[in-house]
């Protein structure tokens, strides 16, 4: 089965499916080398103008698999988060020129939450529902959600998101100027698409010009994935992130009778 699905479609638009259905589309790093190579070959191609992000009915990304997390976690400098797909992928995202549309339907936790202030359209379902529970399991924000998040909705706000991990419904998100609408999850890839498409028509100097204006300081943004990714690792080998993740992965395991 492929966990990323890569379809180009007319009016130059690359959708990027997430199809891991049985894990919630918890992301690999299989699955970020597929996304990074697509992001990447969209900026090469001039035919691509604008990507689309969308899940499976009910769940856009669990975040990141917390197994391979785990697995980042060894003593070697290669084993640590730095060297992982997950933080490459992030590179590219945040460096990525070409538009990028989310269609957001159901769970969005870590990543899944984080690659949204990434994009330059963001659209809901309903049952649409984005946490981020870096720090109760005992890691630190990433992709840059610890600068680009309180820019969005204030210090404050950022701080119950971030901090206390509270999750955030498709109605406060729209609210809080995180999504552009909630849409019923029947139209919302076809919506996502129908926005996408108007992008990729726009003239694309134009369109690059003004889009890395409205983004704002672009160091900034790439700066905070650095220092949040050096946290990160250090978090990612301590006994209390270790912990929780294993605590996370046990849950789901048979009990065994001795
Ligand atoms: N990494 C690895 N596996 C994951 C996962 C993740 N991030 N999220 C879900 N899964 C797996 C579960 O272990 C379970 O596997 P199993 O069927 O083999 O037991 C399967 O996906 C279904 O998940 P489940 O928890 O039963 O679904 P749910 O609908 O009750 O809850 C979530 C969905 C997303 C709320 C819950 O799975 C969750 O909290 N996941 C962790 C999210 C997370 O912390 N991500 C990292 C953020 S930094």
């Amino acid at each position: 089965m492929q966990t990323i699905i890569i379809s180009d479609l007319e009016g130059g638009v690359r959708l990027i499916t997430l199809n891991r259905p049985d894990k919630k589309n918890a992301l690999t790093g299989a699955m970020y080398d597929s996304m990074r190579e697509a992001l990447a070959a969209a900026d090469a191609s001039e035919a691509i103008g604008a990507v689309v992000f969308a899940g499976q009915p009910g769940m856009f990304s669990a975040g990141n698999d917390l197994a391979d997390f785990m697995g980042n976690a060894g003593d070697n400098a290669e084993d640590g988060f730095s060297a992982s797909p997950a933080l490459a992928f992030i590179r590219q995202l945040a460096s990525t020129r070409t538009p990028m549309v989310a269609a957001v339907d159901g769970i969005a936790v870590g990543i899944g939450a984080t690659l949204c202030l990434h994009c330059d359209l963001v659209y809901a379902s309903p049952a649409a529902r984005l946490r981020m529970p870096f720090v109760e399991l005992g890691l630190v924000p990433e992709a840059a959600s610890s600068y680009l998040l309180p820019l969005r909705v204030g210090r404050l706000r950022a701080t119950e998101l971030l901090l206390l991990s509270r999750p955030l419904e498709a109605d406060e998100a729209q609210a809080l100027g995180l999504v552009n609408a909630v849409l019923p999850a029947d139209m919302l890839v076809e919506q996502a698409i129908a926005q996408a498409t108007k992008l990729a028509a726009l003239p694309r100097g134009a369109l690059a010009a003004s889009r890395a204006l409205i983004r704002g300081d672009q160091a900034q943004i790439e700066a905070a994935v650095e220092a949040e990714a050096r946290a990160f690792d250090a978090q990612l080998r301590s006994p209390e992130s270790q912990e929780r993740l294993a605590a996370f992965l046990s849950r789901s395991k048979p009990a065994t009778s001795t």
